[in-house]
């Protein structure tokens, strides 16, 4: 049996924040963060909307669209950082709860923004083993709760929203994932961090008061290696496959800043057309960006049955990963 990536969904929450809104709460400008980030808006869930809530909406639309019914589905994984409940429940155990499905294995990735490929590495595994037929990946993330929004470092540039899709079982070797690459390296676990309100720092007055509980990044430290990273990640993954930058039909990295886009773009030599870019519209949405821009392209007509897109994500950990997903769905 192979896995193929059968549909894709996703959803927006509705509130969205611009740089003109973020100018009136900290110092910053239009003007530095589109230079810098390229992002221009963020969408923002409401109070009463938790990331499971975000991860439902999408896991719906992405189970419409594989054509099947929610009972055929036998393992749900979510990737977030920014889940329902601190510890327990998982996301993915409230999304089964919404979802109306039970008795089947249901659990949560933390890899952050490369939370995404982790799970369609975990659900081909799943499938080609035999111990599933029928996987709902979901990628959702309420990053509005854990970021600070008197920190302009870190304010500007994340959003919410969920992506989700369905891998199932197939016999035919042409819609199969073709490839997956996934790693990490805790060495730099500090570079993004959220510091308290874990066992190594329990949640006191004091790590409220130094808001320890909401996203801290290195940017800069964090950029460089990104690209590096990025890059060095999709050159391996296409040589090792014997495919040319130029057969690729859509390359979608993680939305975090159009410059990290741009410069593994250039390193590929890709056109712009083959580079789908979310990221002034939605910010960064940590695992949730990959199927978002996805599902971008498959709104807009532009994903056909059989183009070949080339995945590539990086984030907190480090973690990152890289896939080659030929698109199955219709
Ligand atoms: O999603 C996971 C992976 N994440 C990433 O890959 C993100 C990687 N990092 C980045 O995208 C960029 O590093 C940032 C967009 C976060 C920052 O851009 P930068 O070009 O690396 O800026 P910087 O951190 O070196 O800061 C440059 C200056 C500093 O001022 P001084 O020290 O030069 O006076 C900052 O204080 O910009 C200042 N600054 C701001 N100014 C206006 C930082 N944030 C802002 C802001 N508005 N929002």
């Amino acid at each position: 049996m192979y896995a193929a990536l059968r549909s894709i969904g996703a959803y927006v929450p509705k509130n969205v924040l611009t740089n003109a809104d973020l100018e009136k709460m900290v110092d910053t400008s239009d003007e530095w963060i589109t230079k810098r980030t390229g992002i221009k808006t963020r969408f923002i869930a409401d109070k009463d909307e938790s990331t499971s809530d975000l991860g439902l909406k999408a896991a719906l639309k992405a189970i419409e669209r594989a054509n099947i019914k929610k009972d055929a589905i036998d393992l749900l994984i979510c990737a977030t950082i920014s889940p329902d409940y601190f510890c327990m429940p998982s996301t993915a155990c409230m999304i089964a709860k919404k979802l109306g499905i039970a008795n089947i294995p249901a659990f949560d990735i933390s890899a952050a923004c490369s939370g995404f490929i982790y799970a369609l590495a975990s659900a081909k595994a799943f499938v080609e083993s035999g111990m599933a037929k029928n996987v709902l990946i979901i990628g959702a993330e309420k990053l509005s709760a854990i970021v600070d929004f008197t920190d302009r470092t870190t304010c500007i540039l994340f959003g919410d929203g969920a992506g989700a899709a369905i891998v199932s079982a197939t016999e035919n070797q042409s819609e199969a994932i073709i490839d997956i690459n996934i790693a990490a390296d805790g060495r730099y676990y500090d570079y993004l961090i959220t510091p308290g309100c874990g066992t190594n720092k329990p949640c006191s007055q004091e790590v409220l008061k130094e808001k320890e509980c909401f996203i801290k990044m290195k940017g800069n430290e964090t950029f460089k290696v990104a690209v590096k990273t990025l890059t060095n990640d999709v050159v391996e993954i296409l040589k090792k496959n014997n495919i040319a930058g130029q057969d690729i039909d859509h390359f979608i990295p993680h939305q975090a800043n159009y410059r990290i886009l741009n410069a593994v773009a250039n390193a590929l030599d890709l056109n712009p057309h083959q580079v789908v870019m979310t990221v002034s519209k939605y910010g960064n949405t940590s695992s949730a960006s990959i199927p978002m821009a996805m599902n971008e392209i498959y709104e807009e007509g532009r994903l056909q049955y059989g183009d070949l897109m080339l995945l590539d994500a990086f984030g907190g950990g480090f973690t990152w990963g890289s896939a080659l997903v030929p698109f199955a769905g219709r």
